[in-house]
């Protein structure tokens, strides 16, 4: 038997952006995907499955075994990990770039047409700042509550319903270089310890996505009310939208409990 783990993720900053070439900004969090590989007889698997399999080298069928901490469909990067942990399963000590690269065959099953910035966070860990598929790891760390929504959704249909909308709304473009900046900005601030900064930076994020890509939702911005009401110092949706969760920033490990307690989150570190 050969096992596989990799750690699912929040965006910072930077979703959907990131698709058109601008930067992200994700962390891992302290919530992983286990599976467990076994050779058998067939490969009755999802086609995404056998496509990892058969790029990491695994030439005979396979049983696969999931054991998942991640909620999924809540922007929390449930599939990257599964597909990480996957390519670490079939493969194991492949690099931290083949684990991401192969975890991709599971990412565009799922996603349509992602950025990779989901799977290179799995497999890095840490935070980190992606811009057109490279990867630059990044300094300091920081507290939050994510608070999930309630509503279960699809990264690929919102996504793709963006990329519709942007051949008509110029407001689109415009807010999509207003989130890259914010992404960039978001890394100084985190290296340097300015949750201040950091989170104006999420609450501006937030009125972006809602405002200016409309990917934002009733649930959602209760959920980012209810992080800014117990004391977050900013707070916006993580993910795609359209439902999933929002994160909120806390001053430290205690605060992000108080808001976990209060909202009925729950608190993750990222970071070194
Ligand atoms: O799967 P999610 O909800 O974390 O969305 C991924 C982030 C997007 O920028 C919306 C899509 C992408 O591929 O980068």
């Amino acid at each position: 038997m050969s096992v596989g783990r990799a750690p699912g993720k929040v965006i910072l900053l930077g979703e959907h952006a990131v698709v058109y070439g601008e930067p992200a900004l994700a962390a891992a969090i302290d919530r992983h995907i286990q599976v467990s590989v076994e050779p058998a007889d067939a490969a009755d698997a999802p086609d995404a499955f056998i496509a990892i399999a058969r790029e990491a080298g695994w030439t005979g069928g396979f049983s696969v075994r999931i054991e998942s901490q991640i909620p999924y469909g809540n922007g929390l990067g449930s599939s990257a990990a599964l597909g990480v942990a996957l390519a670490r399963a079939f493969k194991p000590g492949c690099s931290v770039e083949e684990a991401a690269r192969l975890a991709m065959h599971l990412e565009r099953a799922v996603h349509g047409k992602p950025s990779g910035v989901d799977p290179a966070v799995s497999a890095h860990g840490g935070v980190i700042f992606f811009l057109k598929g490279a990867v630059e790891r990044v300094g300091g760390s920081a507290w939050l509550c994510v608070l999930q929504s309630g509503i279960e959704r699809g990264t690929k249909t919102t996504v793709l319903g963006l990329a519709e909308r942007r051949k008509t709304d110029p407001v689109i473009d415009r807010s999509i270089r207003s989130l890259g900046e914010l992404a960039r900005q978001g890394r100084s601030f985190l290296e340097l310890g300015d949750l201040r900064g950091l989170g104006k930076a999420f609450d501006t994020a937030h009125s972006y996505l809602r405002d200016g890509l409309g990917v934002s939702c009733l649930e959602l911005e209760r959920a980012a009310d209810a992080l800014r009401a117990a004391g977050a110092l900013g707070a916006k949706l993580t993910g795609a939208g359209g439902g999933g969760a929002a994160i909120g920033l806390a001053r430290d490990q205690a605060h992000a409990g108080e808001i976990a307690e209060k909202t009925g989150g729950f608190a993750v570190g990222i970071g070194s």
